[in-house]
């Protein structure tokens, strides 16, 4: 583990400073929040230093490098490739820096939408990323989700992804199906 994390730190340095600040903000959630919940601290922290390697391209380069790898892409993915820049990270690390385990895998290919019966891990990452303080700053409708985090992360991401999908709605924008599929399976 602390030899891909090493991996990871060099190729972080590659990145934007702005990316590189957002994966650090996430992972230090990440791991406040894995202590809270009892959650494996150690995979936590990885996928969300890992999470957003991808999003250094942009669109036509994800869909491009998914195409090129034949990754899965789904109609919603075509028109909206941002959508891929989680699975593609999640290729990456297994190819690129050789990561066996299935959880932090999953945990960064799911982290935009999440998606019915995430595991525990696959949550914090989810939630880290979502409500960072620089994302609570500039929303601060997340410090509710925030504030539900502590207590119940079901309901943490249930609250975000309602306040999400009605967003995605209101700009008129695509939404990725696993996200309406969480957020149904995670409603109380
Ligand atoms: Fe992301
Ligand atoms: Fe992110």
């Amino acid at each position: 583990m602390s030899e891909l994390l090493k991996k990871l730190n060099e190729y972080l340095n590659g990145l934007p400073i702005k990316l590189q600040d957002h994966l650090h903000r996430t992972a230090k959630l990440g791991r406040e929040l894995s202590i809270l919940h009892e959650v494996n601290e150690e995979k936590v922290f990885v996928s969300c230093i890992a999470h957003d390697i991808a999003k250094k391209l942009n669109n036509d380069e994800i869909l491009e490098e998914s195409i090129q790898n034949k990754l899965t892409i789904s109609f919603e993915e075509e028109k909206s490739p941002i959508l891929m820049h989680g699975p593609l990270a999640a290729f990456w690390l297994r190819k690129k820096f050789k990561c066996k385990d299935q959880e932090i895998i999953d945990s960064v290919f799911f982290h935009t939408t999440g998606r019915p019966y995430m595991s525990q891990i696959e949550k914090v990452v989810f939630l880290a990323d979502k409500v960072e303080p620089k994302k609570v700053e500039s929303n601060p409708d997340l410090l509710e989700v925030l504030d539900v985090c502590q207590s119940d992360l079901d309901l943490a991401i249930f609250k975000y992804l309602e306040m999400k999908i009605r967003q995605l709605l209101n700009q008129g924008v695509i939404i990725h199906p696993l996200a309406i599929e969480a957020r149904n399976f995670y409603m109380k």
